[in-house]
């Protein structure tokens, strides 16, 4: 379930950024569009994956339709809402300081209302109306239908909850307002939730339920965003590959359907295909992939379209079968291996990046090892690397002791960084000479003269500016490259 493009900044591909929350963490919400005179005010912070980002963007919709309107400035809101990030203790911990930041504004002015939303909302619950006392409102990811109800009863003088998780909510109907972005590259929620109850993973217990969108809503959602001029989106869903669409309702197998269902399904594949028929020049991407659940059907769709990035990120976490056992991840290390075979073999341009958890509960300096030599094995471009973190509730913490220390799973963790940081600069070094056609994003921060944007194996690609802008598509020619950039020139 990775990860965020949000605010596409080529530095975000840096090795040394290790957890990708840390990047994204806090970034305000953009004012966009006039704000009408006497509009209440809304600033909106989110933390954690782009499906958090995603679902920010469904916030400020729903509060937009109720007179609120996002600002940049924080002094000048009504209404404060955080939309938090529960996957690892130290996500929790940068919202628990911010949280404390806003508790002066508050006491300076008692009428702004603090609302924490998200993942820690679903996870804590009550706890923070009873704890963080400054908190006036806890919503969690399927509630936010009820917020402007919720924001009501807190100007009437009530504290406010909602974390009533729905097996099929999608906010399907609801149009996002697009946020802090470069309107050029957008996001789009396919499904929600997620049943793989991974041991270690909280997601599971925040979010529900998996549940698919019905893709008619999606197909207008990204046709309305190419008649916006955005270029490229990015499908997005804890485990894309087990998008069904069979009529509504809670995640039913395939093989549970009736025939009837079976013949109008949509499947990941099915779904890829038509979204990649909209328009040649609408890019796709999408997120998360699992192992266990990714098909050739799938990959065979991607390799039809030239349209459909030749990019997947395939979470391993390790490279040893018996801790995926433990991590109850559903495949081995073997099975993992025909996986990415399959796709170098559809599509041998392909670039294909990881996540990988160091120390996690029993981890042996042998299955650290596996997990190292896999990922010289698979050669990964990218990789999101995280120290084990327990969290409460999961699999993992019921059932295992979180018994590695922390010195060594940073060891170990500093250890597959320097491997990754070696990997990713091989990887741009094969794209040296070459030719690629690149989406162009924005203003290289190093250099105002430069652009910068990505090929369609995701690679950041700076360049001279010339006759080129921000939505063009420019052929760029690689002539030198670090770990995690490519210097180019265009040709066209
Ligand atoms: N500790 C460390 N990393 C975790 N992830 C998920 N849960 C945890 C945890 N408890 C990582 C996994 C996942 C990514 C989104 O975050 O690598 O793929
Ligand atoms: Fe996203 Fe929630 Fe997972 Fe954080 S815990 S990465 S917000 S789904």
């Amino acid at each position: 379930m990775l990860w965020n493009f949000v605010f596409l900044q080529y530095h975000m591909f840096e090795i040394e950024k290790k957890v990708i929350e840390e990047e994204n963490q806090g970034k305000p919400t953009l004012l966009k569009g006039d704000i009408p005179a006497g509009a209440k005010k809304l600033y909106l912070e989110s933390y954690g994956c782009q499906m958090n980002f995603s679902d920010s963007e469904i916030v400020a919709s729903i509060m937009q339709e109720n007179g609120y309107y996002t600002t940049q400035n924080l002094y000048e809101s009504d209404v404060i809402m955080i939309n938090t990030c529960a996957i690892r203790e130290n996500a929790e911990q940068k919202v628990r300081k911010r949280l404390t930041e806003f508790k002066s504004l508050k006491k300076k002015r008692p009428s702004l209302i603090v609302g924490v939303l998200g993942c820690m909302a679903e996870r804590l619950k009550e706890k923070f109306l009873e704890e963080e006392k400054l908190v006036d409102l806890v919503v969690g990811p399927d509630a936010y239908r009820s917020l402007p109800d919720l924001v009501g009863e807190v100007n009437s003088g009530q504290k406010a909850m909602n974390v009533l998780l729905s097996l099929e909510e999608t906010y399907a109907d609801i149009s996002p307002v697009r946020l802090g972005g470069n309107g050029i590259t957008a996001f789009i929620s396919i499904m929600r939730g997620c049943d793989n109850m991974c041991s270690f993973c909280v997601v599971p217990f925040t979010r529900g339920r998996e549940r698919s969108r019905n893709p008619e809503t999606i197909l207008e959602e990204a046709k309305q965003l190419l008649a916006d001029g955005y270029k490229e989106i990015t499908l997005l869903g804890q485990n894309v590959d087990s998008y069904l669409w069979y009529g509504g309702g809670a995640k039913k197998e395939f093989k549970h359907l009736t025939d009837e269902e079976k013949s109008a399904s949509v499947n990941f594949a099915d779904l890829l295909d038509m979204v990649a028929n909209i328009n040649p020049d609408l890019r796709i991407r999408y997120t998360t992939s699992n192992p266990r659940d990714m098909t050739d059907e799938v990959l065979m769709v991607m390799a039809k379209h030239e349209n459909i990035c030749k990019y997947i990120h395939l979470p391993i976490q390790s490279g040893n079968s018996a801790v995926l056992e433990r991590m109850n991840r559903g495949y081995t290390r073997e099975e993992y291996l025909v996986r990415i075979a399959a796709i170098k073999k559809y599509m041998p341009d392909c670039a294909i990046s990881t996540d990988i958890i160091c120390g996690f509960c029993g981890e042996t300096e042998e299955e650290h090892a596996d997990t190292k030599s896999l990922m010289l094995e698979v050669g990964f471009d990218y990789a999101y690397m995280f120290n084990y973190s327990e969290r409460p509730k999961t699999l993992a913490e019921r059932k295992y002791s979180d018994d590695i220390p922390e010195e060594l799973k940073t060891k170990r963790l500093e250890e597959v960084i320097a491997i990754q940081r070696d990997l990713s600069l091989k990887s741009n070094q094969k794209d040296l000479g070459k030719t690629f056609k690149v989406l162009v994003e924005g203003t290289s921060k190093r250099n105002e003269n430069e652009l910068f944007g990505r090929n369609s194996q995701n690679k950041v690609i700076v360049f001279p500016k010339e006759h080129f802008k921000p939505g063009d598509y420019a052929l760029v020619k690689v002539h030198d490259c670090n770990s995690a950039t490519l210097l180019g020139t265009a040709i066209l």
